[in-house]
């Protein structure tokens, strides 16, 4: 079914949930695409074993209306799509390789924000000591869930790691605008494979398990997404139409330090999760 995401997207956007596949309109600059694959995502993975789609997600990154001005060269920033398949990896559910970001200027790591466009996304958050140390080394310091649904903007706060997973059995689509001035760091998190909790599905439900590759993991915190029109993020503004609108609102997303307060509002911590430690999935060959 051919699903018309324009009005969630800002910019003539369909998608199509039976071979999902999307199509912009001729109004729409040529995005640069990527793919995420099964071995690279296979490094983050609870189970490395578990079977996969060859591509796991597609990443449209750089694009927006032609006739619009173009934020990357006047305000350093950047506007992506991305989608994702219905699928799990093994009892995981699908996710991204997850990442962190280098440091702005000012010391804060740069933020992020994320629009959902369609389906629900589930974003782990995750900060540690340094993104440089070896293994042994890294405490991790926060985590946090947060849950996106169509029209909501979630922000990755500075110096947040984040990963996002899929959690139904249906296509996921999400879009968002990123400092152009950095380029995201994975090593860390495939030297652990992926972050300190995997969201599985056991036979009651969803579960949060503990990653033992880290020493130790605080509890899982819960936040929901709150609007910061401040930011230019409010659920009925499609995030494209935001920052082409009021592209001086964004500039949080590349000077942070100036705007903490307001960045961590859009996160409303409202508990903690339960998790477990379950043992690991023996490996194929072991
Ligand atoms: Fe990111």
């Amino acid at each position: 079914m051919l699903r018309d995401l324009s009005h969630v997207a800002g910019l003539p956007f369909l998608f199509d949930t039976d071979i999902y596949h999307c199509v912009f309109g001729p109004e729409v600059r040529d995005p640069l695409y990527g793919v995420r694959t099964d071995g690279q995502i296979r490094r983050v993975l609870r189970d490395p074993d578990a079977a996969l789609p060859k591509i796991v997600y597609w990443m449209m990154r750089d694009t927006g209306l032609r006739d619009d001005p173009y934020l990357k060269e006047t305000h350093g920033l950047r506007y992506d799509i991305s989608y994702f398949i219905p699928a799990m990896f093994g009892c995981e559910h699908l996710k991204t390789s997850g990442h962190y970001h280098t440091a702005s200027p000012d010391g804060p790591a740069y933020p992020e924000v994320y629009g959902v466009l369609s389906g629900k996304a589930i974003y782990l958050l995750q900060k540690v000591n340094s993104i440089d140390a070896p293994l042994d080394e890294v405490i991790v310091e926060d985590c946090i869930v947060v849950e996106g649904n169509p029209g909501d903007k979630v922000i990755m706060p500075p110096d947040y790691g984040h990963v996002t997973i899929n959690p139904l059995p249906e296509p996921m689509v999400m879009a968002n605008w990123v400092s152009s001035r950095f380029s995201s760091q994975y090593g860390a998190v495939e030297q652990a494979r992926g972050f300190a909790y995997y969201r599985v599905e056991g036979d009651g439900g969803p579960l949060w398990v503990r990653n033992p590759r880290y020493k130790s993991a605080p509890p899982l915190r819960l936040a929901r997404v709150r609007e910061v029109p401040e930011l230019g993020l409010s659920l009925d503004e499609p995030l494209y139409t935001a920052g082409i609108r009021a592209p001086e609102r964004l500039e949080w997303l590349n000077d942070p330090a100036q705007y903490m307060e307001l960045i961590w509002s859009g996160l409303d911590i409202t508990g903690e999760i339960g998790t477990c430690e379950l043992p690991e999935v023996p490996r194929s060959g072991a």
